[in-house]
């Protein structure tokens, strides 16, 4: 019993020290990009999880009139008041806000961000991505609005 309690004991205090170790190296900033490794672990990461969430959620049919003139001008007013701001106004240079995040912005025309299926990016963009700057619009934008967004960035390609 006692030498339970005692490698107990010795854990908590070799966690704490692990703890202060880690917390020392990283200093919070936001202006230092992660290295190319720690970038593709992440980026895989997260099309995983976007993957699995996706396919589990309830994904309403986009509207009857998708892709036409006036739903890409409809996508693109609600892209630019509601987007833009980050993802910079030709969604292919994050503007300077999106550029300051860690995560940064990404550029919507790239290949590794149209090479998500059009169910993938509604969930992206309805849910969200929790802890990095990429909101989500469930509450603001109706479901209609945010297919209309998916057909806008698949213009931009
Ligand atoms: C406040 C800033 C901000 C706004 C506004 C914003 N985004 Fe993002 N977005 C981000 C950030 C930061 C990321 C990177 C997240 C990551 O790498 O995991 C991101 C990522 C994404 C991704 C890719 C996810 C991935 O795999 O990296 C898509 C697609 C996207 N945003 C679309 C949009 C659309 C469409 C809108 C408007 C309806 C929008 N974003 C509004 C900051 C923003």
């Amino acid at each position: 019993m006692r030498w339970g309690l005692l490698v107990i004991m010795g854990a908590i205090v070799f966690a704490i020290a692990g703890l202060v170790v880690l917390l020392s190296r990283v200093d919070m900033s936001a202006v230092q990009q992660p290295g190319h490794a720690e970038e593709y672990l992440r980026s895989k990461i997260t099309r995983a999880v976007i993957r699995r969430r996706a396919a589990r959620e309830d994904i309403p049919a986009g509207p009857a009139d998708r892709e036409t003139s006036m739903s890409l001008a409809e996508g693109k007013s609600v892209y630019d008041a509601n987007c833009a701001g980050c993802h910079g106004p030709d969604g292919g240079t994050p503007a300077s806000v999106g550029q300051g995040m860690l995560p940064a912005a990404v550029a919507l025309d790239s290949n590794r961000i149209q090479s998500y299926s059009d169910r993938e990016l509604f969930s992206i963009i309805r849910e969200g991505i929790r802890f990095t700057g990429m909101p989500g619009f469930a509450r603001t934008e109706t479901n209609d609005q945010i297919w209309d967004v998916v057909d806008y960035l698949r213009a931009l390609r």
